[in-house]
């Protein structure tokens, strides 16, 4: 196992390891099972970076289910967090469903909040979130529907498992962490 690489200008070290990310995603997969017995919830992945979890995670989960995807763009703007958002490909048939959000990590929360408050628009039977990961010291805003959450770490930049640097590392098996904040990093 390569415990440092390099992506970039940046050096990463290893921070949660293949296995122990298989362990939690299991955990997680038999809580879901039990949570949602007889529910027939609608996963809904948020791509791009829950593409590996989302696989994983679904392969523990045994009990009759729907899947789907949504991406989240954003671009600058003017209110409050700067950006003004926009969601693809949220399904119409929400109404009177039991969601399961699945996200690679929540950090401020921006992109989860918009993205609850869409779905609520649909008047589903109830909501909740899994999270890969989730930086607690970055949140902004709170996330109640916030119930599954693999690993929190501390507010860093990381990459693997689906998430990226600068679109590089999305393949990466473990999850690493930065070792160096330049600049460029700061500012994402
Ligand atoms: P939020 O809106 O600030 O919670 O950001 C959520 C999105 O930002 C995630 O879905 C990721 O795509 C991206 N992101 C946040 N933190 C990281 C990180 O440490 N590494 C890679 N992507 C990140």
């Amino acid at each position: 196992m390569t415990t440092t690489i390099q992506i970039h200008d940046q050096t990463f070290e290893i921070l949660i390891q293949k296995e122990n990310i298989a362990k939690r995603t299991r955990l997680i997969g038999i809580q879901l099972n039990l949570d949602y017995e007889k529910r027939c919830p609608i996963f809904i992945g948020v791509l791009n970076g829950c593409f590996l979890f989302m696989a994983d995670l679904l392969k523990e989960v045994t009990i009759p289910c729907e899947v789907a995807f949504v991406k989240v763009s954003s671009y600058q703007g003017t209110n409050s967090s700067g950006k003004i958002k926009e969601t693809l490909g949220l399904p119409e048939n929400l109404h009177n469903r039991d969601i399961i959000v699945v996200e690679d990590i929540v950090d401020t929360g921006f992109t989860l909040s918009y993205l609850l408050q869409a779905i609520q628009e649909q008047k589903p039977a109830s909501v909740k979130v899994c999270s890969l990961l989730l930086k607690p010291e970055a949140l902004k805003t709170p996330i109640e529907a916030l119930e599954y959450v693999g690993f929190e770490i501390a507010n860093e930049f990381v990459v693997g498992y689906g998430l990226d640097y600068d679109g590089l590392g999305r393949n990466l098996t473990d999850i690493y962490s930065v070792k160096t904040v330049l600049p460029a990093l700061a500012e994402m």
